[in-house]
């Protein structure tokens, strides 16, 4: 059999939608690029000079998520971000991660284009959620955060832009 006769293992288009979610899982990849790389920093202009001297990186976007007690610098990397991330107040979780792990990668962020479609279908496999329902994020985004513990042992939050 030629390779190009292969079937593409998500081209379902004969399927139809009725056992969707049973045990295969979702009929299409639900994660469509990375939106961020998020890197808890201690002081957020130390960090952001360090990646402008060293990388050349400029800021696109600097915003205060207030909910999250976090200041953020998002710098682009292609289509992605790199998301500098450092506490406005001590009892913020990035505060406490500073304070357990030190700086170092603090999530991950996948782009999807539905955060609710994408939330139930990890809920759909058993696994725990920080936010049982998307939610405002910076950038006007919606997002929602799975737990750390739920997957590969990485805080994995979803993007809709
Ligand atoms: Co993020």
């Amino acid at each position: 059999m030629s390779p190009l006769a292969v079937r593409n293992p998500y081209d379902n288009a004969d399927d139809d939608d009725s056992h969707h979610g049973e045990g295969g899982g979702p009929d299409r990849p639900l994660l469509t690029e990375i939106d961020h790389i998020a890197i808890a920093v201690h002081d957020l202009g130390d960090a952001i000079d360090t990646y402008r001297e060293t990388f050349g990186a400029v800021v696109e976007h600097r915003e205060v998520v207030e909910s999250d007690g976090v200041e953020e610098a998002l710098l682009r990397v292609a289509e992605s971000y790199v998301q500098l991330l450092t506490p406005t107040r001590d009892d913020s979780p990035v505060a406490k991660y500073l304070e357990r792990k030190g700086e170092g990668i603090h999530h991950v962020a996948y782009r999807v284009d539905d955060c609710a479609e994408a939330l139930a279908a990890v809920k759909a496999q058993g696994h725990p959620v920080i936010d049982d329902a998307p939610r405002p994020g910076s950038r006007g985004t919606t997002v929602a955060f799975v737990h750390p513990r739920a997957i590969c042992g990485t805080l994995i939050e979803l993007v809709q832009e």
